[in-house]
């Protein structure tokens, strides 16, 4: 603006040759001015392009983050000792639900096989021969579907144990969606 101004005062000051001269001057500012325009707007538009892809990109984020569920779970058997032996492979409840982030745990099992809805995973074992305690441990990493089940059994005639220090334990974790 300041610039148009300041011309326009000079061109009162002129007249004829000088006149044609300066309006010549005056057009072929104006075409500058006008490239300058366009390219400031193709600049404009390339960054409201990356704006969008930006919006687009945590959009897409948020809802990731949102499906996110956690889950997490730490459990215990019992507080009353022995469990089993049964004559039957047997559920086992959990009933010490230390943890339990997106309710992931209900009837939790526990014992020695592992299963995934019917299907056994897993079946852990230990020898008791003497009256010391004895321990195993494993874990496994499952993809999972919404549904699925987890659960752990105790097999017909083996025993477990358990008290007030948390011995036979269950945790799971949601690692990731898929
Ligand atoms: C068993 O676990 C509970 C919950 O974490 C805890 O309060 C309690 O002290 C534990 N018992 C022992 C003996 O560690």
């Amino acid at each position: 603006m300041r610039v148009a101004f300041g011309l326009l005062v000079l061109l009162l000051g002129l007249c004829g040759n000088e006149l044609r001269d300066m309006v010549v001057m005056l057009k072929v500012y104006v075409q500058m001015l006008q490239h300058d325009n366009s390219e400031m707007a193709g600049r404009l538009t390339s960054s409201e392009r990356e704006l969008l892809d930006s919006m687009k990109r945590i959009d897409k984020l948020e809802n990731l983050n949102k499906a996110n569920t956690k889950v997490a779970f730490y459990t215990a058997l019992t507080d009353a000792g022995y469990v089993g032996p049964f004559t039957t492979d047997t559920t086992l409840k959990f009933s010490k639900v230390f943890t339990n982030i997106g309710n992931a745990y209900n009837a939790g099992l526990m014992g020695v096989y592992v299963y995934k809805n019917n299907q056994k995973i897993m079946f852990n074992v230990e020898w008791k021969e003497d009256q010391l305690y004895k321990y195993f441990t494993n874990s496994v990493i499952l993809e999972l579907m919404a549904r699925d089940e987890i659960h752990l059994a105790l097999p017909a005639t083996h025993v477990l144990y358990d008290d007030g220090s948390n011995q036979s334990t269950f945790s799971g974790a949601l690692l990731f969606p898929l």
